[in-house]
This record gives structure tokens, sequence and C-alpha cells, in this order.
């Protein structure tokens, strides 16, 4: 476990408000404790998602998108079309500040979390989103449902959000029904301090 008081109260959220509070609190200092933790999981997205989109101008919405250090892992990647938005406004605020990652960037509600046109973006992305006292399991059939065919679903499932079984029953059921075909779900590094891992999901809309 670490020292990190933040990463202390990630493991203890109640409720979404308590979610949305801690990473009010956390958004100044979170790019430092997630460098300090070695985050693996947005690298790992972004070379799964040149697997499967070589169309560098593909337009990308960039789910929970955070401080923004999902997008800058695309912009690395070479993509250049990149929205997003998150629930926080604080998480948002930081994501702003930075030159020429994003074009544009919401602040959502949970009565309203995706407000973009579907079949807009060929590719959606969550990175470190859909988990417990996050974005539940419910929210990989919303996003198939806003992608265009052949359009693609790129997230990560850590390992605790994967004790849930939930969350990749969400996947085969998605899969199973013929809305989308499962690409990859390769396991590897999440947080390399701790441990922990992800399983990167990517999924194709039928
Ligand atoms: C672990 S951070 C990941 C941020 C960024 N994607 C990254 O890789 O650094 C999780 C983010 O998800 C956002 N979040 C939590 N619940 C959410 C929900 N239901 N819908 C969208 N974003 C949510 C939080 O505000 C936070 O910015």
């Amino acid at each position: 476990m670490s020292d990190n008081p933040f990463m202390k109260r990630a493991y203890q959220l109640k409720d979404q408000g308590e979610t949305q509070a801690m990473y009010g609190d956390w958004a100044e200092s979170y790019d430092q404790t997630m460098k300090d933790h070695d985050y693996q999981s947005p690298r790992r997205i972004v070379e799964a998602l040149q697997r499967h989109c070589p169309d560098r101008d593909a337009f990308i919405f960039d789910v929970g998108c955070g401080t923004g250090l999902s997008g800058q892992a695309l912009a690395a990647g070479g993509y250049t079309h990149i929205d997003g938005s998150d629930v926080s406004p604080e998480m948002v605020a930081i994501a702003r500040s930075l030159d020429g990652i994003y074009q544009n960037l919401d602040v959502v509600t949970l009565d309203n979390p995706f407000p973009f046109d579907d079949g807009h973006y060929q590719v959606i992305t969550a990175m470190g989103v859909i988990a417990d006292k996050h974005a539940p399991p419910e929210t990989i059939d919303q996003l198939l449902d806003k992608l265009p065919q052949n359009g693609l679903l790129i997230f990560s499932l850590n390992n605790h959000t994967l004790e849930n079984p939930a969350y990749m029953a969400a996947c085969h059921a998605a899969q199973s029904s013929g809305k989308a075909t499962i690409l990859e779900q390769e396991s590897g590094p999440h947080m390399v301090k701790l441990g922990m891992t992800s399983k990167i999901m990517v999924l194709q809309k039928n």
C-alpha cells in the first residue's frame, strides 16, 4: 500500500460524491503521484491503439481525462485530434492548461456523462476511469453506443476492479450480443511501484 494519502483515500471511497471530492483535492499533486508510482496504463493503451488505429488523425474522445496524462500519452503516440471530459472541474482545469494536447475539454455531470453526437469519434479511451466508485460497468455498453461501426473502445481495468466480475461480464455480454468484438485483453503493469496490474481491453463496435 502506498503512503500517499490520496492513494489510501482512493480505496476507501463510499460513493461518487467522495470520488469527486477526492479528485478535487488531489488535482494539484495528481501528476506527481502517478509519476512516483510509475503509472503505465496510458502508455499501454496507446500502444494497443497504435496496433488497431494507424490513422493518427482519427477523432479520439478521452473519457475521464483527469489532468491530461491520458491525452499526453495519446499525443506522444502521434494522435492529433483529441477531445476529452471529466466530472472533476479541478482535474479538467489542469488538463486545460496543457498546450497543444486537447482541442476541446468539457466538465460533465453523471446525468449527462457523454455529451457528444453518436458516431462522431472513431476512438473512445477511458484510462483509469472504469472502476469501482468511478464509471460503473454499464459505461462499457453506453460508450459502445456512442461509436460508429468499426469504432474502437479502449480502456484499462485494474486488478482491484477485476475482482468485481461485473466489468469483464459487461465486455463478454457486448461480444455475445454481437454488439462488439473483443480484439485484445492484455494484462500488464498498471502502477509498477505498487505491484498493481491492469488489463487493457480493446473492443471494436460491430
Ligand atoms: C485515475 S484518474 C485517471 C485520469 C486520466 N485518465 C489518467 O489516466 O491520468 C480517474 C478520473 O476519472 C474521473 N471520474 C471518476 N468517475 C467518473 C465517471 N463516472 N465518469 C467520468 N469520469 C469519472 C475522475 O474525476 C478522475 O479524473
